[in-house]
């Protein structure tokens, strides 16, 4: 019999053994906990593209472990070729999604792994590769952690807390981003209210946070999109907590289609309106929110699927951006985990960078 509690399962994992990617397949939740095997580039640069393994995290993880797959499987003729096959394999998994920039940010780690050790054989390189990507998964548990204790400093017991789309576990590694606060305060017996939004057209929220946060016994309320607004106005929630695919350098933070209104609801209305975004998550490369590519998908999202038949008419044009990007000065604080940055972002996040490099200059 499978588990109930869908905390139980890893969202992605390694099975080296079989040279497969192991991912529970997300479209089917909740209705079923399927776990799919993957061994084929095609397979995982489909399941990262179709959402069977989504949120920024977990796609970096996945990637991180597809692109050690992919370069395992090599047969290379020296270094220059091993190199080379590794760029191809990279660059199609990189593919798969534009906006959410853990994953080139992962498959970037790992190319580094590649360059940095010219002159080594293909073996030695997979053996680094694949300490690479368990390394990559380890880390994000590590993060999703303490961006959860640092989350919890921001809210207190009995309050209301307005999420939207799915930034839980199944969006990283373990604990989730922007429910990681919620767990741990769950956990050290905090009686939270959780209004979760529906998150059309694929509702992550509805499917995925309702489920996630339901399993750990978390008071949950799932409302469709446009019924935030009333649950703010009744005075419901204290704090919003979202998660985030992109942080621009100037504290613009690109996260799923929807997110937007939600952060000119909570200005309207005075409540708190906090970013989770590991630093993997934020783009010191990218000035504003304008320059992070937004992700459009296909119209069926929009018209048919989940209902059980078309609720538009044939031949209605759609236009399904998967993200938007709160601007900055609606953001009351960024929280990673390194520390919580609040506004003037420009100088806050280069200030958590800075803690970053300290911490591994003491880790080296
Ligand atoms: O299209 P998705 O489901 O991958 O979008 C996911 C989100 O927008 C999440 O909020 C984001 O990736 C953060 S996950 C910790």
């Amino acid at each position: 019999m499978k588990e109930e509690n869908i905390l139980r399962y890893e969202t992605v994992a390694l099975d080296d053994e079989k040279s497969a990617l192991v991912i529970v397949d997300q479209t089917k939740l909740p209705g079923e906990v399927e776990i799919l095997r993957l061994t084929c580039q095609r397979d995982i640069w489909e399941a990262i593209y179709l959402l069977k393994v989504r949120g920024a995290p977990a796609i970096g993880v996945a990637a991180a472990i597809g692109v050690y797959l992919a370069a395992k499987a090599v047969k290379a003729d020296g270094y220059d070729d091993f190199c080379a096959r590794f760029k191809e394999a990279k660059d199609y998994l990189a593919s798969a999604r534009p906006t959410a920039v853990n994953l080139s940010w992962a498959l970037d780690r790992m190319e580094r792994v590649v360059l940095e050790n010219k002159g080594r054989n293909a073996d030695e390189l997979k053996t680094l590769l694949r300490a690479e990507a368990v390394a990559v998964k380890e880390e994000d548990i590590w993060v999703c952690k303490r961006i959860g204790e640092h989350g919890l400093t921001l809210v207190k017991d009995g309050d209301g807390i307005l999420t939207h789309c799915n930034a839980g576990q199944l969006a990283t590694a373990k604990y989730g981003t922007a429910l990681a606060p919620i767990h741990l305060g769950k956990e050290r017996g905090y009686t939270f209210k959780v209004f979760a939004d529906e998150t059309r057209p694929l509702l992550q929220g509805a499917r995925l946070s309702a489920f996630e946060l339901v399993s750990d016994g978390v008071d949950t309320t799932v409302i469709c999109d446009n019924m935030a607004s009333q649950v703010m106005k009744n005075g419901w929630v204290q704090a919003v907590f979202v998660g985030c695919d992109r942080v621009a350098a100037n504290g613009d933070s690109c996260n799923k289609i929807g997110t937007s209104g939600v952060a000119v609801l909570a200005k309207y209305y005075g409540i708190p309106f906090y970013v989770c975004a590991p630093t993997s998550t934020i783009d010191m490369t990218v000035e504003k929110g304008e320059d992070i590519p937004i992700e459009e998908r296909p119209a069926h999202e929009v018209t048919e699927m989940w209902y059980e038949k078309r609720m538009a008419p044939e031949g209605v044009k759609v236009y399904n951006p998967a993200f938007d990007f709160a601007d900055n000065e609606l953001i009351t604080a960024i929280v990673t985990e390194y520390g919580i940055a609040r506004p003037p972002y420009s100088e806050s996040l280069r200030e958590i960078f800075r803690r970053k490099a300290e911490a591994k200059r003491r880790q080296a």
